[in-house]
């Protein structure tokens, strides 16, 4: 009887109990095997942290939000040589075959680099983000996108009882398609996205023109990511987090609350939706998503395709390899984002 280990690291997102629960289900009752649990990532694994991962213990939480095993950014082979024995000393310990990692862009490429020092896993990506290249689709992107349009539908009438604009920040670092894909659900008078830089000038003229043709309010959908053209606007500082080597940027819908105010006389307000975007149930796109890739994901380790992720293609899962899927990460197309801009202005 094989034995496989199940984490999930990186940011939490919507649909990652799904995925526990599948996984469980189909390694247990359709191949026989035993299957473990780590809390909060790699780290779980270094710790040795484990959980016992039981068809009882994750019957019921296919609706739940966030995800029973914690999580953490602990990258398995950032911290040296240190963390890779304490890695193969769990495997060794606990008799691992291989793992299911759940992660997004940042734990899927730590995974990728610990499987050259010869440990077995298989990937499945999540992130709201949907930044992830081998997958159409990542868990918990829809759901974060329902969440984003439901406020912003929300915003709508208040924008329109006071006569505001309304700037709407959503999460997405270094992609914008959250940003992008909220706007055209709840047709956004402009969208801002990491991938265009915006010219705070024409953001303010599109306004202005849209009260010219007797428009009292606007909603502006910002992705935190989003950055003004070199030497129009000094944009906010970021900040570095915990596990982190990059900048993770701050406040820019509040750059944008002032500036816009300043420079069109519109009384503006700016909504940070931030982490509401991760939490709470995911929607039924996102449980039949995280079901199948939880399922095919216990199926690549049985038969042996370590070194991939599953991976939505058209309407197919499929196991791409670890390599090829995290070659680039996966900008907005701009298709989505010229069709957000048919409805600007
Ligand atoms: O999961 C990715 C992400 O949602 C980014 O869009 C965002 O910048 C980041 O997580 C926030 O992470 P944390 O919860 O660590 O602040």
């Amino acid at each position: 009887m094989a034995r496989i280990g199940v984490l999930t690291g990186g940011g939490d997102c919507a649909g990652l109990d799904a995925i526990i629960r599948a996984v469980v289900r189909r390694t247990r009752l359709t191949h026989g095997d035993d299957v473990i649990g780590f809390r909060n990532g790699w780290k779980g694994v270094i710790e040795n942290d484990t959980i016992d991962l039981t068809i009882e213990r994750t019957a019921g939480i296919l609706t739940r939000g966030g995800t029973l095993l914690g999580t953490s950014r602990v990258d398995p082979v950032a911290g040296g040589n240190e963390r890779i024995a304490a890695v193969h000393e769990t495997i060794e310990r606990n008799n691992i075959d291989a793992f299911v990692v759940i992660g997004g862009d940042g734990t899927l490429r730590g995974s990728r680099d610990l499987q050259r020092e010869g440990v077995h896993l298989v990937g499945v990506p999540k992130t709201i983000d949907n930044d992830v290249d081998g997958t159409d689709l990542s868990v918990g992107f829809c759901t974060a996108v329902q969440v984003a349009t439901d406020a912003i539908d929300r915003l709508q009438t208040t924008a329109e009882s006071h006569q505001r604009v309304m700037v709407v920040e959503v999460m997405g670092r270094d992609a914008g398609w959250i940003a992008a894909c909220a706007g055209l659900a709840s047709g956004a008078d402009m969208v801002l996205v990491p991938e265009r830089p915006f010219d705070i000038e024409e953001v303010c003229e599109q306004l202005r023109g849209r009260h010219r043709r007797g428009r009292s309010f606007s909603i502006v959908v910002v992705a935190e990511g989003a950055h003004p053209a070199d030497g129009t606007l000094k944009a906010a500082e970021g900040r570095v987090l915990a596990e982190r080597t990059r900048l993770v940027p701050s406040g820019i819908a509040i750059t944008l609350q002032n500036e816009i105010q300043q420079r069109t006389g519109f009384e503006t307000r700016a909504t940070i939706l931030g982490h509401i975007l991760r939490g709470g149930t995911p929607t039924a796109s996102d449980r039949i998503l995280a079901t199948r890739f939880g399922i095919a994901a216990s199926d690549a380790v049985k038969a042996g395709s370590f070194g991939t992720m599953t991976a939505l293609r058209g309407r197919e899962i499929v196991q791409v390899g670890l390599d090829d899927a995290l070659r680039f990460r996966k900008p907005l197309e701009p298709e989505i984002y010229n069709d957000a801009a048919v409805f600007f202005g």
